[in-house]
């Protein structure tokens, strides 16, 4: 197969957005403690097993469920469940006693913003030690920086070791402490004389004494830019070639409450009174990644600054809602004050801060976003104040709305847009942009990424996202900016999986997509000119089980077939099929879902978030039929059903191996449900074959066709399903044909300087 790329060089379409390309960071997996900002104690701040806050826990401790009734693993503060069976079990999570005993004390904190203090009664040579996260990675010749605040009732002789695994000693330093009432600061540096990558970090003493420790930080002294970030992510992210960064999410800017969404106040001042955030990604956030250290991240790597504020809403996906109008004044007065403390001269009272933390000139704050996957009415109203009060602040200061707020008539510069799909969606959209209207808002794919389909952050995924960037390339007048989603993944704590960087406490990698965006960030040009390419077009390739789904009891099937061959059931995923004679009928049966979390627990609460909240799903009972899974087949059976009960045939159901997404406990039919493909709908008497969204007809979708279906009697229908689409007969008449979306084989952009040709080619044909 040949294709044919023609560029016109003379024919300049627009100039290049010169920030295309960019970066989200979103605390997530572990991205940030014991990720970009290196801590390498674990739980510095003894408050990983306290009920998060507006939270109650279950009895055995291993989940905690928000006042909206989202559950999220806990696991006594150790997080997700697969972590919290990795590691030694203790009540203090990363904190180990021998010879000493260790206590949580709430009633007796370094500084009101602090939930604990640990009490520590030492035995004459007793100890305690924290593993960090699945280790603490030291390198030789390396200095590392201890401190911690501390009191104490009596003198105490401390040694502070790094020591291996085999309890070897990689360094250490002694310390005197004399008694003393008062909270005070102790610093020393350790040189690690060997490499060392599970190591942990302990205080033992000479004598037996008590301490009451307030808080504690161990931290590489090499660090990005001498900035205090982990100098091989960082170097990472500007590998990248990225022009902006979003920060700091994402769902964790709503929160699973009001309580613990991220806040300015609560990201700045030194570092042990910031007060922590519990994440929906299962641990608690100190926030020693803070608002000034993204800012100096930006400065540092010459990018733009893309701050989300919380717009006085917690997070809509977790049931949250709009926050009270007290509460949403007060989320407004933060972004204020954030901005102060970005942009503000050193004289106004937040600018000085930034001053004071070692930045008397402003940074680049370019973008804010006001909120983070919002919707609905309550959106609406605080969109539309943050804007006004905004934009009168900060005149200069982009502001992106996260949906499309024109279409309710508000002003709106940029509109942030999400797209996680399969790579047949993001190479059947490649050309989503090119008619859409330029007299609305510039767009902003704050997130996107494959994270469904058959295969896993793999050659196949960064080759579907990169065909689509050059659609974006093509129609980068409008879409100005774009950040794949998320960013980094601790490999030892995965609660979303793909992310562009997989890191442990010593290693990085960049999956294929990091190295396919890197690329295409690099690259860029001054003008986009005229591309167009000539090449093959060819459909997804669907396979699956075909099935039948029906939203009440009562439906009769029979003499099911498939390639004409009596067929089996195979399997019910909801409902059951009660045999009478020669027919099935279709009945609710047990209609309980099976979560797959490790903890009984989390799969309760799950059932019951899913049952009870606003998320509830519609009752279907669906069957599925055959045993193998194919592309093409025909499949017939003969149906009675009432008029008033809509009645779907899923065309190809396949179950993808992979798992992408959260790592909340799944129904495992989810997935069917979610990549059932293709559909026929039938519902009184009309015929449809867009899939019905939570039992609603969404405005544009099609008005179905009129199938005179005599509901008093049996009828027969028949799928004939081919690798370019599938037609559908009721009684043998040709009631639907639908053919599948195809895609090109070879996708390209080009760009130019004044001397130079930017060509970006991205081929997913089956041959060279
Ligand atoms: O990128 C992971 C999550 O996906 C983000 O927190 C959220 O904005 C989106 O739903």
């Amino acid at each position: 197969m040949k294709s044919r790329i023609n560029i016109e060089t003379g024919k300049i379409r627009f100039a290049a957005a010169p920030e295309l390309y960019g970066l989200f960071f979103e605390d997530i997996n572990r991205a940030a403690d014991g990720g970009l900002y290196p801590e390498m104690i674990r739980n510095r701040a003894f408050e990983d097993s306290l009920v998060p806050e507006g939270c109650r826990v279950d009895e055995n401790r291993k989940i905690y469920i928000s006042g909206h009734g989202w559950p999220g693993a806990f696991n006594h503060g150790e997080g997700m469940d697969e972590w919290a069976e990795a590691v030694p079990e203790t009540d203090i999570p990363g904190w180990y006693a021998k010879e000493a005993v260790m206590e949580l004390d709430e009633s007796h904190t370094l500084h009101p913003n602090r939930r604990a203090s640990l009490l520590v009664s030492f035995r004459e040579g007793g100890k305690i030690y924290n593993i960090g996260y699945a280790g603490i990675s030291v390198e030789q010749g390396e200095d590392y920086h201890f401190y911690m605040m501390l009191c104490s009732d009596s003198d105490c002789q401390l040694t502070l070791t790094l020591e291996d695994e085999e309890g070897r000693n990689l360094g250490s330093t002694s310390l005197y402490v004399t008694a003393f009432e008062e909270y005070r600061r102790l610093d020393c540096r350790l040189r690690a004389l060997q490499t060392g990558h599970r190591c942990r970090f302990c205080i033992s003493a000479g004598n037996a004494c008590r301490l009451r420790i307030g808080f504690t930080s161990l931290m590489p002294e090499k660090t990005f830019m001498g900035h205090g970030l982990r100098e091989d992510l960082a170097l990472a992210l500007k590998n990248t070639h990225s022009r902006f960064l979003r920060f700091p999410g994402g769902c964790v800017v709503e929160g699973i409450n009001a309580q613990n969404a991220f806040r300015f106040s609560h990201m700045i001042g030194p570092v042990w009174e910031r007060p922590g955030e519990q994440l929906m990604w299962h641990y608690r956030a100190t926030n020693g990644l803070g608002f000034h250290e993204y800012l100096q991240l930006c400065e540092d790597l010459d990018m733009e600054a893309l701050y989300v504020c919380n717009c006085g809403m917690d997070c809509q996906a977790r049931s949250g809602s709009g926050l009270t109008e007290d509460e949403t004044e007060e989320f407004l007065q933060e972004a204020l004050h954030a901005l102060e403390y970005a942009l503000g001269t050193a004289d106004t009272e937040y600018g000085a801060m930034r001053a004071s933390a070692g930045h008397p000139e402003p940074f680049r704050l370019k973008y804010v976003e006001i909120g983070n996957e919002n919707w609905g009415p309550e959106y609406r109203t605080r969109y539309e104040r943050f804007y006004r009060v905004l934009r009168e602040a900060w005149p200069e200061v982009i502001l992106i709305s996260n949906c499309h707020t024109e279409q309710w008539g508000l002003p709106t510069e940029f509109a942030d847009e999400h797209y996680y799909n399969t790579p047949e969606f993001f190479l059947e959209h490649a050309d989503m942009f090119d008619e859409r209207s330029r007299s609305g808002p510039r767009v902003f794919l704050g997130e996107y990424a494959v994270n469904g389909g058959n295969t896993m952050a793999s050659m196949e995924c960064a080759l579907a996202e990169a065909a689509f960037l050059t659609g974006v390339e093509k129609n980068q007048d409008l879409v100005r900016l774009t950040a794949y989603a998320p960013l980094f993944q601790n490999a030892d704590y995965t609660a979303w999986r793909p992310n562009l960087i997989v890191f442990d406490n010593h290693r990085v990698y960049g999956i294929p997509s990091y190295h396919a965006i890197s690329l295409m960030a690099k690259y860029r040009g001054e003008y986009v000119v005229e591309c167009r390419v000539e090449t093959q077009k060819r459909p997804p390739v669907f396979s699956g089980l075909p099935g039948i789904m029906c939203a009440d009891e009562g439906l009769v099937f029979r003499n099911v077939k498939i390639n004409g061959k009596p067929a089996p059931l195979s399997r019910m995923l909801y409902g059951e099929a009660v045999p009478e004679g020669d027919t099935f009928r279709m009945e609710y049966g047990s209609r309980s879902h099976h979560f797959t979390g490790k903890s009984r627990e989390w799969n309760e609460a799950f059932e019951t978030f899913f049952t009870q909240g606003p998320f509830r799903e519609p009752s279907v009972i669906w069957g599925l039929f055959g045993e193998d899974a194919t592309t093409e087949y025909t499949f017939e059976a003969e149906l009675k059903f009432a008029p008033d009960n809509p009645v779907t045939f899923s065309i190809w159901n396949s179950c993808p191996d992979t798992d992408a997404g959260c790592n909340e406990p799944r129904d495992p039919e989810w997935n069917l449900r979610t990549v059932r493909n293709r559909v026929w709908r039938l519902e009184g008497g009309r015929s449809y074959t867009q899939p019905a969204r939570m039992g609603e007809t969404k405005e544009g979708e099609e008005a179905g066709k009129e199938t005179g279906l005599d509901y008093s009697v049996f009828n027969h229908f028949r799928i004939t399903a081919g690798k370019e689409g599938y037609d559908c007969y009721i009684n043998g008449k040709l009631t639907e044909s639908v053919r599948l979306t195809c895609y090109p084989s070879v996708f390209a952009a080009a760009s130019a300087y004044e001397e130079q040709i930017i060509l970006k080619v991205v081929s997913v044909a089956d041959e060279d």
